[in-house]
């Protein structure tokens, strides 16, 4: 959909304002359900180079590999998977069509789907579903959360493993998430130097946070900001979630060396089966 900046404000279920951007000249491109660093094309070009090769990568490659099927909810991570060798059956889904769009560019041999988690019905299923890179948390509350575990289930082979992570909320990540300490400096795909920040706005009780990423093109001054909530989820209760859509959590480490979730580990990765 092309938008203005004014129509970009989505309402949620409770009427807050969570999917929202605004720039200093024309247009930029979002869905209505996702985040417009994702959403819109000219930022989730951006993300890449955001999110280059790291230590999660290697935790999601050792189950990825050995799976002959794969079902990866918020897509981008099997891109990778064929970069490292996997010759497989692979199945990418995200609601956002920037994202896909990036993913579709770069792989044509993995099959691409815009669709929510939350709905999902392919009609059959996989070794292994992943929902990588924090994904997980634009689940906001237990429906959705309910509702893409049940997706997960019902893709899943009997034994098949759901790999997925969320920040630890007992870390506190987002006490970090000021412009002085997260500003980075990135080369677009087009050759732009880009300045990206994260800042935070609003700590929501019990588990949401409001915070808004701005993306500044040094070159032009185009400026855009974008509003995002995430869910940081209690972990016992993560498990009993698990528990109840029939997912029984088999590993749950606090960082992607695979040690203890702890106060201070900032993950909560789980490695989960289907009973
Ligand atoms: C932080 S990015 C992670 C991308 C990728 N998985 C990675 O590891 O880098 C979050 C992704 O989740 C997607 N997403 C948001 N809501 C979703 C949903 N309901 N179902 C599936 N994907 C969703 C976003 O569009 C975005 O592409």
């Amino acid at each position: 959909m092309r938008a203005t900046a004014a129509s970009l404000v989505a309402a949620t279920k409770n009427d807050v304002p969570r999917r929202r951007a605004t720039c200093s000249h024309g247009v930029v491109t979002a869905d209505h359900d996702v985040s417009p660093a994702y959403g819109a094309d000219r930022l989730a070009a951006v993300y890449d180079a955001l999110n280059t090769w790291g230590s999660s990568d290697e935790f999601y490659l050792r189950h990825l590999m050995p799976a002959a099927s794969v079902l990866d909810l918020g897509c981008g991570m099997l891109c990778r998977a064929r970069v490292a060798g996997h010759r497989g059956d692979l199945v990418g889904v995200d609601p956002a069509a920037g994202m896909l769009a990036v993913a579709r560019a770069k792989r044509d041999d993995v099959a691409w789907l815009r669709a929510r988690a939350q709905a999902l019905d392919l009609g059959r299923t996989f070794e292994l579903v992943t929902m990588t890179g924090h994904a997980f948390q634009e689940l906001l509350d237990d429906d959705d959360v309910r509702a893409v575990l049940a997706a997960v289930h019902r893709h899943l082979v009997p034994g098949g493993r759901f790999v997925f992570e969320t920040r630890n909320p007992a870390a506190r990540a987002w006490q970090r998430w000021t412009p002085g300490q997260t500003r980075a400096t990135v080369r677009s795909p087009a050759g732009d130097e880009v300045v990206v920040w994260h800042d935070l706005r609003r700590v929501r009780p019990p588990d949401l946070v409001d915070y808004v990423t701005t993306f500044h093109w040094r070159g032009t001054g185009y400026t855009v900001t974008s509003a995002s909530t995430l869910r940081f989820v209690d972990p016992v209760w993560l498990n009993t979630l698990c528990t109840d859509a029939g997912l029984r959590v088999d590993g749950w480490y606090g960082d992607w060396d695979r040690s203890a979730v702890t106060a201070t580990s900032p993950e909560i990765i789980v490695v989960a089966a289907r009973v």
